[in-house]
């Protein structure tokens, strides 16, 4: 079974992460499924959104630890091209969101248009607590967002924060029993809109901090990659490894 379900349902293109075993943890492999799907479908004029989900009980538990610590990360990294097409896809990008949302799992929510959670969604961006720095252009996204004291917070205590908290913050559109669903009901509600008013009230949206973040993104990248190979960010992903063989 392939590990992004991909399905297109009417005028929506619905990616499905489908790690359940491993909390949807992303591969390389994935990054670069997701990467190339999101790409065909901006080109795409049979698709007017994409919805984004994970099955099972996380959304997903963030980058694939074993992958970080096998494989040599470079800017080229499909990680990265998938960072890319996120920050540029032009159409509707819809996230529903459950359980665990780690890492890329809260931060690639920055780059959605709309959000909805279960009410038992747990987000977290550990970065610093693994060794890491934020990347997805959340350094500018999450402040921007909440405000300097309580980004800096989050981000420097690496605590995590439920529906209610991330709702108050506007990171997600609302808290729903079914977010899948909510989803893609709006997902077709904004499909019957006029496709290029939609596009252009979505680039009008981005237009103000969509370079910025941009060349944000490249300097987290750089920063990211370089603290991948440090002993403290080696030395948390050991103590996570271990912890969860000896489960
Ligand atoms: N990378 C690789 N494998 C992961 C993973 C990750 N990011 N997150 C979870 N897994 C694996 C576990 O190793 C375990 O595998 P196993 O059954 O073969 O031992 C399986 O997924 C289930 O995870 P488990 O930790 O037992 O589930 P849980 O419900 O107790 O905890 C999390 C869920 C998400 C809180 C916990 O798995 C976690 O903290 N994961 C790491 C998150 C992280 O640091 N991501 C990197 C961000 S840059």
């Amino acid at each position: 079974m392939s590990e992004i379900l991909i399905e297109q349902i009417d005028q929506t293109l619905h990616l499905r992460l489908n790690r359940p075993e491993k909390k949807n943890a992303i591969t390389q492999a994935m990054y670069a499924t997701l990467a190339n799907n999101l790409n065909s479908a901006a080109g795409d004029f049979a698709i007017r959104s994409v919805v984004i989900s994970g099955e099972g009980r996380a959304f997903t538990a963030g980058n694939d630890i074993m992958d970080f610590m096998n494989e040599e990360i470079t800017m080229s990294s499909p990680v990265f091209h998938f960072l890319k097409a996120l920050h540029d896809f032009p159409k509707p990008l819809i996230a529903a969101v459950q359980g665990n949302a780690v890492g890329i799992g809260t931060t690639m929510l920055m780059h959605c248009d709309l959000v909805f959670a279960a009410p038992d969604t747990i987000f977290s961006m550990p970065f610093v607590t693994l060794g890491l720095v934020p990347e997805a252009g959340s350094s500018l996204l999450f402040p921007r967002l909440v405000g300097h004291a309580k980004a800096s917070e989050i981000f420097l205590t690496g605590r995590s924060f439920g529906s209610d908290e991330a709702q108050e913050m506007g990171l997600i559109n609302g808290i729903e029993a079914d977010a899948v669903a909510k989803a893609l009901e709006l997902a077709k509600v904004i499909s019957e809109q006029p496709p290029s008013a939609v596009l252009n009230t979505k680039a009008l949206l981005k237009s103000g901090s969509h370079i910025a973040v941009e060349s944000l993104m490249q300097a987290e990248g750089e920063m990211f990659r370089i603290a991948l190979q440090s002993d403290e960010t080696q030395g948390a992903f050991m103590k996570f490894m271990t912890s969860r063989k000896k489960d």
